[in-house]
């Protein structure tokens, strides 16, 4: 199993460490364009293979392609990261032209790679993947939502005073500050309802610090985080890799699920050796499906600023 990371930057070598450390890819390439920066990054981390007990080959590469020649999955996180104040939208002129390249260039030299796509905005750019590389949609997967919902349970765990293991719950929608759909009513604590415990204003309260929990650490750091979305995408890469059809709330091209079409969105998929296997469609109230809309308005309105 080769993994490639695009992007040497903190989310990229994130991806790579956590991958890394799973232990079950042959080989992760890092690419950049910076001279010698991945080069840097993947020689850092192959040094720490024998301390945490790891055999992943991991090779650095200044923007040759040819070195990811072969990959089964791919993960773009190139693009500049928004500094505080700044919203993911705001980040789509420079981006866009960066994941339309990078993309071209592995598929070139991975004909029947799985890309997973983190560069910001993150709904638009797997949009803009859809729309120039042709690849079919179970191949084009954005991370997002299980970042988003690792930020939620972290704070529903923290609202509960309970461990984070006790708790369950999941993020739809768009990866925005106001696009993202936290399923409050659907949250548990150990197949309890979260609104068991929590009030109402309570639960309204954590919603509204899990869709600002990106911009949050964009401001404690002066750039967007690292470690939780390297994670994250680790996570998505895991059970493609070793084909464990987990539920993760992924961006994908919606034709018709959740009474959306033409715009690429977070919604529950199965993830497994063929990358989003499928789509899975669960009842929302009518507040969600509402939530659901206006999000969706929210990602088709940054779409409309692509020039395809
Ligand atoms: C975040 O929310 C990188 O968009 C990513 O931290």
């Amino acid at each position: 199993m080769k993994v490639t990371v695009v992007g040497a930057g903190a989310v990229g070598a994130s991806c790579a460490e956590y991958i890394a450390i799973k232990n079950f890819a042959s080989e992760v390439v890092v690419l950049d364009i910076k001279e010698g920066f991945a080069e840097g990054k993947a020689m850092d981390l192959m040094q720490t293979a024998s301390l945490n007990g790891f055999d992943t080959k991991i090779v650095g590469s200044t923007n040759d392609y040819s070195k990811t020649a072969g990959s089964d999955i791919a993960v773009i996180t190139s693009g500049i990261p928004r500094k505080p104040g700044m919203t993911r939208e705001e980040l789509i002129g420079i981006n866009a032209g960066i994941v339309k390249t990078v993309s071209e260039n592995l598929i070139k030299h991975s004909p029947n790679v799985i890309l997973i796509v983190v560069s910001n905005p993150m709904d638009t750019m797997t949009y803009l993947v859809h729309k120039t590389t042709g690849l079919p949609k179970n191949r084009i997967i954005g991370m997002g939502g299980a970042l988003d919902s690792a930020r939620f349970k972290y704070r529903l765990a923290e609202a509960l005073e309970a461990p984070i293991s006790d708790v369950d719950g999941m993020v739809i929608g768009g990866h925005s500050d106001t696009g993202m759909v936290p399923l409050t009513a659907h949250a548990t604590r150990n197949s309890v309802k979260v609104s068991e415990f929590l009030s109402e204003e309570r639960l309204e309260q954590v919603a509204a610090d899990t869709k600002v929990g990106g911009a949050t650490l964009t401001k404690l750091l002066g750039t967007s985080a690292w470690y939780a979305p390297g994670a994250a995408v680790s996570g998505l890469v895991q059970a493609i890799a070793c084909d464990q059809k987990k539920m993760f709330p992924c961006s994908t091209l919606l034709e018709g699920e959740y009474g959306l079409n033409d715009l690429c969105i977070g919604v529950p998929v199965i993830l497994g050796k063929d990358g989003i296997e499928k789509i899975v469609e669960i009842e929302l109230s009518d507040a969600e499906k509402a939530k659901m809309q206006e999000s969706a308005a929210g990602v088709s309105k940054t779409n409309g600023l692509l020039e395809l």
